[in-house]
């Protein structure tokens, strides 16, 4: 596994994890209407720095114009499709800030859940497939070249004090709702 897709892989993982905490915070019904509002504003504002921002910055940004120039087809091909999903994401992250303005739990949790399905398909779609054709197209200097440039991109959208606040935040979600 090159070093570039193994970035980006271990950013999946990060995901899923975050996904599991918010299927067991959907299960427990332990949590008043605030603390779910919280924590709905809280999840948002992970998923549209580390997710978004971040995440499928670095892929739309280097890994996809990577694959591009290597021969893969971007227009009905693989990397369409990617970039397509990424821009369904969006819709229904600013679908669920739209409900936490308005203070509607159901909203909310739907277009959480419309989120949910979208990227995990999204995301075994990557992991099993479009990154193992990366893998195979992209040679060990392309893979060190692309992770500097991953580097340098999380530096400057999340940076050093806002990444290690959101590993913070994940250790806080875990302790309230998968220990309980
Ligand atoms: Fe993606
Ligand atoms: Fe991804």
């Amino acid at each position: 596994m090159g070093k570039a897709t193994a970035d980006l892989r271990n950013e999946h993982e990060a995901i899923l994890h975050v996904f599991r905490i918010l299927d067991a915070m959907r299960a427990s019904n332990s949590q008043d209407a605030e603390q779910q509002l919280r924590f709905g504003n809280e999840l948002v504002n992970f998923l549209k720095i580390f997710a978004d921002k971040c995440h499928h910055g670095k892929e739309e940004n280097y890994l996809f114009t990577a694959l591009e120039a290597a021969g893969l087809p971007n227009t009905n091909g693989p990397i369409g499709m990617m970039l397509h999903e990424h821009v369904l994401a969006r819709q229904h992250i600013a679908a669920m800030e739209t409900a936490l303005a308005e203070k509607d739990l159901s909203a909310f949790k739907q277009s959480a859940l419309d989120y949910q399905q979208l990227l995990r398909a999204h995301i075994a779609k990557e992991s099993d497939v479009l990154f193992v054709l990366a893998d195979r197209v992209l040679d060990d200097e392309k893979q060190t070249e692309l992770f500097e440039n991953f580097e340098t991109w999380e530096e400057k959208v999340v940076g050093h004090g806002v990444h290690a606040a959101l590993h913070a935040q994940i250790e806080t979600w875990e302790k309230e709702y998968l220990s309980a």
